[in-house]
């Protein structure tokens, strides 16, 4: 059983995966926001790439819900951002939300191949994640969706964090570099802080995020996105 990395969204789209366990991380902060969301009561999750394809999709109703970002910020006429502090309140109970981000989006609908699970990580999920993926038996992809087709030190951190945990795979080269780079890292808010897209988060004034998807295992959830209907639902709560 291997375990493998891919370092952008781009990856996903070069190449083709089958037999496996995918594990997608937009640490800052889409995958966060979506482990978020499903903990306080969003019931699916719809991901899209553009904002015209969100607005195409979404049905005009009550239960619906369009969100998103562009360059981190708020998108004209959405309901919602990309701040998974947003997603801390009782009015989205029940919604189905239709969202589009710049790279964690784009990475889930970037995969392509046969027999394959999907599943949501960051942070904020990373004990659920790495205690479901010891008792696997197939082999693993981590997907960093990066920012903008580059590495992003966030997402890597986080896939090298879960990778330090799952003891029973063989591991690649870049598995094994971010694993020594987890390893490595005493505080992850002080390793990130130099981080590019980091940096940019917080010139925008959003440090609260920041600290919020920067601290570990706040839920015990297991997030699955099915290709088949495009939809992201809990499997565990
Ligand atoms: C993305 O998916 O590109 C990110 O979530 C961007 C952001 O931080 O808003």
């Amino acid at each position: 059983m291997k375990i493998d990395v891919f370092l952008t969204a781009e990856e996903a789209k070069r190449k083709a995966i089958h037999d496996s366990n995918i594990v997608v991380i937009d640490v800052l902060r889409a995958t966060s926001v979506m482990i978020t969301a499903i903990a306080h009561g969003v019931s699916k999750i719809y991901p899209y790439e553009s904002i015209e394809e969100v607005r195409e999709a979404s049905p005009a109703s009550s239960f619906s819900i369009l969100c998103g970002e562009r360059k981190g910020l708020d998108i004209d006429g959405f309901d919602y951002g990309n701040s998974p502090l947003e997603y801390q309140n009782d009015t989205i109970q029940g919604a189905e939300m239709f969202m589009t981000t710049t790279n964690g989006t784009r990475a889930l609908r970037n995969i392509h191949g046969k027999n394959n699970r999907i599943w949501i990580a960051s942070f904020l999920n990373l004990s659920s994640m790495s205690t479901f993926l010891a008792a696997e038996k197939k082999d693993c992809i981590v997907l960093c969706a990066g920012t903008e087709n580059q590495f992003s030190l966030d997402d890597a951190l986080c896939a090298g964090m879960l990778i330090q945990k799952l003891q029973n795979y063989e591991k690649s080269d870049i598995a094994l570099a971010l694993e020594i780079l987890a390893k490595n890292s005493e505080n992850i808010d002080e390793s990130l802080h130099t981080a590019k897209h980091y940096r940019y988060l917080k010139s925008i004034g959003l440090e609260k995020d920041l600290e919020y998807c920067c601290t570990p295992d706040q839920y015990s959830l297991l997030l699955e996105y099915d290709p088949n209907t495009n939809s992201i639902h809990s499997i565990s709560s």
